[in-house]
């Protein structure tokens, strides 16, 4: 089934959901509650927020595999699979046909976006609230090519906001718009799917389907657009909230600290947003997303993991599977290869630590090795590596601005662990025979 908008989606899952009643407030509390839940599984609406009677905060959406997989119409086993077919069957937007939820209410020029949003504060030391789930949308000011990526944007009293824009292409749009002395016009999408959440994150390169087509085909469903109020971009017609403005050209602030996907604070120097309207359906859903947490391990793991396998299955083969580890925030990735030669390991460790900037240690192990059960992956760098013969060592790489090891300007060194076994080496790893493996699993069954 494909699910038009967020409340389509959650209104499917009504028993997969873990309401919480008792008021919380958006600072602190919120963040503490959805942290505490993560291994749950479940989506936590709040339903009494502090400050904001009538709205509901949401988070952990994408906090299960299975549930991102259902969003897609498949199973967490055929994700990997579904999301690259999917991807190819990009479906351009359309415009709403009716009214556009999202302009139930229309605040124009607010003059205080706190009053109307309720904006979590995530980490102790984080230095106002952060909004972290926005889809930040934006037209290349020569092509119009559309834009839409997740840019966390620091709340600065008013209607001012800092924006982290570190990557393309909505950084280089900025960039294009400053030089020529101009704003850059943006619309931020809050409350999606989970498939269009997804794919504002899969990595589209500048020509071919943008990322609202991939959406449509991820949806299985054509996104619908409508204009919207102050700035000249089709917005998303049935997301919970739209914040419109302008990042303004020539300006920088600080922004941050934050606590980053990495695990810990970090800050920049920032272009800053003025908003120039907000627009929100009457009973809206406020979207969050924890920077450190499983949520965020999903969302790298299909857009980017996925995508890398695939870019490398092309290009050596034998290589079996990849799996980001979580934790990591995509830094550190184990892969599987079959009838691998030493040399084309290398290859392969070369090759992957250069195609992905963030990613900065790789083991690489044989396909019998269970790459998502980490005792296994220990197991086999433990008795399958030696450091002087399987070690490659990449230094003054192109690093990930938020590694907080990462040397100035984010240049980095990275390093491969080649775990397969060598040419002619014989240990054998232990087993147990097969009959008496089923013995001992009926045995149990028929005990529980
Ligand atoms: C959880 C999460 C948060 C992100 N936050 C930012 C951010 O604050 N600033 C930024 O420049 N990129 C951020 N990104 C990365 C961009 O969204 C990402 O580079 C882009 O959407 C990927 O596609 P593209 O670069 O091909 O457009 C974030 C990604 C994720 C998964």
């Amino acid at each position: 089934m494909a699910y038009q908008d967020l409340r389509e989606f959650l209104a499917s899952m009504e028993g997969d959901i873990l309401h919480i009643a008792t008021e919380f407030d958006p600072k602190f509390e919120m963040a503490a509650l959805l942290h505490e839940t993560q291994s749950d599984g479940r989506v936590v609406l709040f339903d009494n927020v502090k400050g904001h009677p009538g709205v509901k905060v949401m988070g952990n959406l994408l906090s299960s595999r299975a549930r991102i997989a259902r969003a897609l119409g498949t199973t967490d086993k055929k994700l990997n699979e579904t999301y690259l077919n999917c991807k190819k069957h990009a479906l351009e937007p359309v415009i709403c046909a009716g009214p556009a939820p999202v302009k139930e209410v229309i605040h124009r020029a607010p003059a205080d976006v706190s009053a109307l949003l309720p904006i979590l504060t995530y980490h102790e030391k984080d230095a106002a609230p952060f909004i972290t789930c926005g889809l930040v949308m934006a037209k290349d000011p020569e092509t119009g090519r559309r834009a839409m990526g997740i840019h966390r944007m620091m709340f600065k009293g008013g209607n001012r906001f800092g924006i982290f824009l570190a990557n393309p292409p909505l950084s280089s749009y900025f960039q294009q718009a400053e030089e020529e002395g101009r704003a850059l016009e943006i619309a931020v999408a809050l409350g999606v799917d989970p498939a269009t959440l997804l794919a504002a994150v899969v990595k589209v390169g500048s020509t071919g389907p943008d990322k609202l087509e991939v959406a449509g085909g991820l949806r299985g469903l054509p996104l619908e657009l409508t204009p919207a109020e102050t700035v000249d971009i089709d917005v998303l017609a049935r997301a919970e909230i739209i914040i419109e403005g302008h990042v303004l050209p020539g300006v920088r602030e600080q922004e941050g600290p934050f606590g980053e996907s990495t695990g810990y604070y970090f800050s920049n120097v920032s272009p800053v947003v003025e908003v120039t309207a907000i627009t929100h359906r009457k009973d809206f859903i406020y979207a969050a997303l924890c920077p450190w947490t499983v949520d965020v391990d999903n969302l790298l793991s299909l857009a980017s993991g996925t995508e890398l396998l695939g870019q490398l299955q092309n290009q050596i083969h034998g290589v079996v599977d990849l799996e980001l580890i979580t934790g990591t925030c995509g830094f550190a990735a184990v892969i599987a290869v079959k009838d691998c030669q030493p040399t084309d390991v290398r290859r392969l460790i070369q090759l992957v630590l250069s195609l992905d900037l963030r990613l900065k240690i790789v083991t690489v192990v044989d396909a019998g090795v269970d790459i998502r059960n980490p005792r296994e992956v220990s197991w086999a760098l433990a008795t399958r590596y030696q450091p002087d013969r399987d070690t490659v060592l990449l230094d003054k790489m192109a690093g990930y601005v938020i590694d907080p090891s990462a040397v100035e300007s984010g240049t980095g060194s990275k390093i491969g662990f080649d775990a397969t076994r060598g040419p002619g080496e014989q240990f054998d790893a232990v087993s147990i025979p097969a009959a008496a493996q089923a013995k001992a699993k009926s045995v149990l069954a028929d005990s529980f």
